[in-house]
């Protein structure tokens, strides 16, 4: 029901003219008086009446226009008052803008919440900050990096402060270009990270000014490491024999020129260090060749059991003594496998339980078929390998980095046993290819067991 105010407000406004036209008529006494008087009584109910209903029409509308305002969908209850065409029209067209004014804030929804889902999930830690210099927001991989709940704080702040990464976004705001910088941050980890500042003009939403985008190098510049340190253990390594060639070449040369019996120990020394070389190229080209090959798959199969009987017969002149042991059903095939590589793993695992157990010891070689699961295996059908020995064992502080390349748990020892320190990491590459597992147990003074688990059935 409109307010009796304005509803005789615009009742006025609806009558006035027939109203003052009855007047006068009636003044000038055209018409007689009772037909004048009852002509504006009916004039006045029907300017009420027109009022009300133009009123309520008016209500109508304007209800609806809020409701297309406020983005509220209670526009759409039926019309209980009857509407004047236009009013109809008016409200269907209101109506249809309400709804299209709806999607399309959702769609604005939609693609902002695709937005931030892509830079909260990209691999790369991300920050943006705001005019101070503050960080406004960070992306999970940043959160995770700087172990952050949520928002700014901790080591962030650190970084943030750090006079290579605010140089970089202070060049980047004057100079309205990327600048990127690379940081180390000592704490809590050492970390090396790269970081770009792109300026955002104009800003972001949010008030962004700088998006800050981190790569964490660490991982590479230990792989740079690593390589650096392979090339000069590798040069190492075939140094040291190669000094001691030259040496007895200058000896046999020189001082032992006419010494028979010299001449031959020296030869003897000399054909052992020519032997080590040969070996330690040997495998420094095998493993760059497993490399290569890592990432493709192996194609074919092998019978495991067969190939470990012939590689412990292979290996029966190096035993001295120590009997290998072999317990495995007549036949165990690995697939997808490579033999010769397989082969390989066999003879260097054979070959150091050979080498550190005792004399005339026990090396046992155990082959069995797996369905799945075990600690440590994979959840996958497999064969798997172990062979342990009675030696003195690994430290446990020395397992997990027996497969690096040049490691020895004795630096001496490896050496003057014979061994390249190669056998392992060549080892792990070949069961990385065939997408195996090796586990490597010891306890100290009990032996060492090497396992191999394999694809196969
Ligand atoms: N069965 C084992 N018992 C004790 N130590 C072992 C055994 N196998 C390997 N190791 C240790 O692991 C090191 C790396 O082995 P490997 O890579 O085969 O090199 P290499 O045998 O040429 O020294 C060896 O030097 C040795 O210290
Ligand atoms: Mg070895």
């Amino acid at each position: 029901m409109p307010p009796l105010g304005r509803l005789l407000r615009t009742a006025l406004i609806l009558g006035a003219v027939p109203l003052l036209v009855q007047l006068v008529l009636l003044l000038t006494e055209e018409v007689s008086t009772r037909s004048a008087i009852l002509a504006m009584l009916a004039v006045s109910l029907m300017a009420l009446g027109l009022a009300w209903f133009w009123l309520v029409n008016m209500a109508r509308l304007s209800a609806a226009l809020q409701a297309a305002a406020a983005d509220d969908d209670a526009f759409s209850r039926p019309f209980r008052t009857p509407r004047l065409p236009a009013v109809a029209d008016i409200e269907e067209a209101l109506t249809r803008l309400a709804r299209s004014l709806q999607a399309r804030s959702a769609l604005v929804g939609r693609l902002r919440a695709a937005d931030e889902a892509i830079v909260e999930n990209l691999p790369d830690p991300l920050l943006v900050l705001a005019e101070d210099r503050s960080a406004l927001r960070a992306n999970r991989a940043a959160r995770q990096l700087f172990g952050l709940k949520s928002g700014a704080g901790g080591d962030l702040a650190a970084l943030l402060r750090h006079p290579a990464l605010s140089g970089a976004v202070e060049r980047a705001l004057a100079e309205q270009t990327a600048q990127g910088t690379d940081l180390h941050l000592p704490v809590p980890v050492a970390r090396e990270l790269h970081a770009q500042a792109i300026p955002m003009n104009p800003p972001l939403a949010d008030g962004g000014r700088v998006v800050v985008v981190l790569s964490d190098r660490s991982q590479m510049r230990a792989v740079e490491r690593m390589r650096a340190d392979f090339v000069a253990n590798a040069s190492h390594e075939l140094r040291t024999p190669l000094a001691s060639l030259i040496g007895f070449i200058e000896t046999l040369r020189g001082p032992a020129q006419d010494d028979a019996e010299a001449r031959e120990r020296f030869l003897g020394i000399m054909a052992t260090q020519g032997e080590r070389m040969r070996m330690l190229i040997d495998d420094l080209l095998s493993l760059s060749r497993i490399e290569l090959s890592e990432h493709q798959p192996p194609q074919g199969e092998t019978d495991v059991a067969e190939l470990l009987r012939a590689e412990a017969v292979a290996l029966e002149p190096l035993a001295k003594g120590t009997r290998i042991e072999i317990a495995a059903p007549p036949s165990l095939l690995a697939s997808p496998a490579d033999t010769e590589q397989l082969a390989q793993v066999l003879r260097n695992l054979l070959e150091n339980a050979l080498r550190h157990g005792k004399t005339e010891g026990l090396v046992r070689a155990s082959l069995t078929r797996v369905t799945g699961g075990g600690p440590r295996l994979p959840n996958r059908p497999g064969i798997l390998l172990a062979i342990s020995d009675d030696g003195p064992g690994i430290p446990r502080e020395h397992i997990p980095r027996l497969t690096e390349r040049f490691y020895r748990v004795e630096q001496g020892r490896g050496r003057g046993t014979g061994g390249t320190g190669l056998g392992l990491a060549i080892v792990k590459h070949i069961v990385n290819r065939h997408r195996g597992q090796l586990i490597i147990e010891s306890e100290p003074g009990q032996g060492a067991t090497f396992k191999v688990w394999l694809p196969g059935d």
